[in-house]
């Protein structure tokens, strides 16, 4: 194991694989913060998140690409659809299957020329997208867009009239162009714009601009820093995480400036870090006087069955919370309007 880590509980090789290592000191640090934000919830938290084997996928179908011999086999193979009326917004179009075993079904390659026919994901990624309600004709922004999951079920909902996905990171960017190249056909392609600008600028670039924003912020990826490669990775990612709420309030703030007046934002994180969620949106609304919170509890209720979300949220935002056979999240979601 590397230096920091130990063993994750699983032990064994899979197809020669090596099992991915739970980094210790990511661990303690999550083991004190959470304890004290979660209690004794923490505790089956903690157990899904370190133990692979028990994690589930979720598989978007690609309406760019329909095969009904993939529906039929996922049938077959136990999977259900994910998301069912009433929902306050569930395009007919997105369909999304999960099941409640664990495992991962084979992800496609990419293929030069051919569409994906689905995209594997954690299902609760949808909740931002349909928190953000995208109808057809609105003019929408992915602020922090890679690799692109959000982007293509956008994409699955609505036609919008204009649809901006920026991503600051170089490399990642090239990865979001794959992954809407692999998905999406011409000419629908033609009306996506790509940048790679920081996301903190946008708002004072294009104002007044959007109907929609979504900020999928850069946040501490609890599920992935728990396997952090080695040591040095983890002790700099958890150095830096102090700063990460300072930079998901600009990337908010520049989003507000972004919308026009009327249009929401969806702000979503995959941590459970309060700081880095209700923190942020708390300090947004205490600041921005021209935004109100948008009550979302419908759409959490509508999906309480194949979701555990964390009690005593406020109506604005939810938090998904991991827990064996809906192993689903970490998933924060707050939505925003702009008056
Ligand atoms: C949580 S990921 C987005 C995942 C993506 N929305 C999806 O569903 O596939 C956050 C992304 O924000 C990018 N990012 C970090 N800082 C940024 C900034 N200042 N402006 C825009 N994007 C940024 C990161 O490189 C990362 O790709």
């Amino acid at each position: 194991a590397a230096p920091g880590s130990r063993s994750a509980t699983l032990g064994n090789k899979t197809k020669g694989k090596p099992q991915k290592q739970i980094c210790q000191v990511v661990l303690d640090h999550f083991e004190k913060q959470y304890t004290t934000e979660l209690g004794h919830t923490w505790t089956s938290v903690r157990d899904v998140l370190t133990y692979p084997l028990c994690w589930q996928y979720a598989i978007l179908l690609n309406k760019f690409s329909q095969s009904s011999e993939l529906e039929n086999t996922l049938g077959v193979k136990g999977y259900h659809p994910a998301f069912q009326r009433p929902l306050p917004y569930l395009p007919a179009l997105l369909k999304c299957y999960i099941r409640r075993t664990p495992g991962r079904f084979p992800a496609q390659k990419h293929q030069p020329g051919k569409l994906k026919e689905y995209y594997l994901l954690n299902a609760s990624s949808l909740l931002p997208v349909l928190a953000l309600e995208v109808k057809d004709g609105e003019d929408v922004l992915d602020l922090c867009a890679a690799p692109g999951g959000k982007s293509i079920a956008i994409l699955q909902c609505a036609y919008p009239g204009q649809f901006h996905c920026n991503e600051y990171d170089d490399l990642r960017s090239r990865w979001l162009k794959q992954t809407i190249e692999s998905f999406i056909p011409y000419p629908l392609i033609n009306l996506i714009t790509f940048s790679k600008l920081d996301g903190r600028q946008i708002g004072n670039l294009k104002p007044e601009l959007y109907d929609k924003v979504l900020v999928d912020a850069p946040c501490s990826n609890d599920r992935s820093w728990l396997f952090s490669s080695n040591i040095q990775q983890a002790t700099l990612r958890l150095m830096q995480r102090k700063e990460l709420p300072s930079l998901q309030f600009q990337l908010l703030r520049s989003a507000i400036k972004a919308l026009h007046p009327g249009g929401s934002l969806v702000y979503s994180t995959c941590t459970l870090s309060r700081a880095e969620n209700s923190d942020v949106i708390n300090l947004i609304l205490n600041s921005c006087s021209n935004v109100m919170p948008v009550d979302i509890s419908e759409m959490a209720r509508a999906v309480s069955q194949e979701f555990t979300f964390l009690g005593g949220t406020q109506q604005h935002e939810l938090l998904v919370l991991p827990e064996k056979g809906r192993a689903w999240g970490p998933m924060y979601v707050a939505k925003l309007k702009k008056m």
